[in-house]
């Protein structure tokens, strides 16, 4: 009997004992299972669990599998996060900025309702923008909710900050995966707060259009997705490179940051052009100043008549 098979038969066998349920013999799904593994790569073949996920469709079951191998694997470090940019891990929850971010959160889970939405892609038209701070922040907060696994990824390969801002290294990482380097275990790091993950950018490559067009950014997070609660992931600007829009495709929806009073029209228009209408969840609005949050302020708009009418 193979590795798979066993797997998937054990899982089966769990699945019963807390459900009640008499097992099914896994035989029906084991076969796609055990095709998608050998249409993998060497490296995928030795992590086969996150792919039996995908292909036999029992995540309840195989993530469990996964998780513990997560765990077991990634690397447990001592991040040392900037106190200017990381709002929720300076010790005050009430901080300038943390409850806009309260409120992008409950409105993504408004959309959730409405659409299957788990991976989600922030850009913006230019640089520097706020999407790194956005994506760092954003990931906070929604592991802040208990029991929440959240995976930040920065794919940003043209000028990764991520790790700047977490206070961590910056390989190995994703640009490592893409190359067949390293396997998801290998490259995802967990820090100081529960449940918060994250892949860097990885080892920095002289040509990241091809690398996150390869298609192996997809298979990764296929057989990363059935692990985490949501998956949150930073990208260069989308006007000046192609990168975001290709990123987008493995995405469930953009959040689009515009830098107030700095993001031209034209930029913004043109940004939001390259991506399909139904992908874009909304805008967040950076850096606005008010009497109330004087230093940072995000205001985030949902497009409810693209939610209502895309997938259930
Ligand atoms: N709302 C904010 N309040 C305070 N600092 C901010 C805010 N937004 C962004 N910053 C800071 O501005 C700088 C640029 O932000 P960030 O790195 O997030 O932009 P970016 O769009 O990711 O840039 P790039 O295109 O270079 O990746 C960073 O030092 C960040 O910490
Ligand atoms: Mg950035």
């Amino acid at each position: 009997m193979s590795r798979i098979h066993e797997a998937l038969k054990k899982a089966e066998q769990e699945r019963a004992a807390t459900q009640g349920v008499a097992p099914q013999p896994p035989a029906a799904s084991a076969p796609a299972a055990e095709q998608a593994v050998l249409a993998g790569t060497v490296a995928d073949a030795a992590f086969p669990l996150a792919a039996v996920v995908q292909t036999a469709g029992m995540p309840n079951l195989s993530s469990q599998f996964g998780l513990e191998t997560l765990l077991a694997r990634s690397a447990q470090l001592e991040w040392r996060p900037e106190p200017s940019t990381m709002l929720f891990m300076n010790g005050d929850d009430n901080a300038r900025g943390t409850e806009e971010f309260r409120t992008l959160r409950s409105r993504l889970y408004h959309l959730r309702e409405k659409m299957a939405l788990k991976k989600l892609l922030v850009t913006s038209a230019l640089p520097k923008e706020g999407k790194s701070f956005t994506s760092a922040n954003l990931a906070q907060v929604l592991v802040r909710q208990h029991g929440r696994r959240v995976l930040l990824i920065d794919a940003d390969l043209r000028g990764p900050r991520l790790h700047l801002m977490l206070g961590t290294t910056a390989s190995p990482g994703l640009s490592d995966y893409l190359q067949g380097k390293n396997d998801e275990f290998s490259i995802t790091q967990r820090g100081p707060v529960e449940g918060l993950f994250f892949i860097p950018s990885g080892e920095s490559i002289d040509d990241p259009a091809e690398l996150v067009g390869n298609g192996r950014l997809k298979l990764l997070l296929q057989r990363v997705e059935p692990l985490f609660d949501w998956i949150v992931i930073d990208s260069p600007p989308a006007v000046p490179v192609s990168d975001a829009s290709v990123l987008a495709k493995a995405c469930d929806g953009v959040l689009m940051v515009v830098r107030s009073n700095s993001t031209p029209f034209d930029a913004a228009r043109k940004a939001r052009q390259e991506f399909p209408e139904q992908m874009l969840l909304g805008v967040v609005l950076n850096g606005t100043h008010g009497d109330v949050t004087p230093y940072a302020r995000y205001y985030y708009e949902a497009y409810q008549k693209k939610a209502s009418t895309t997938k259930a």
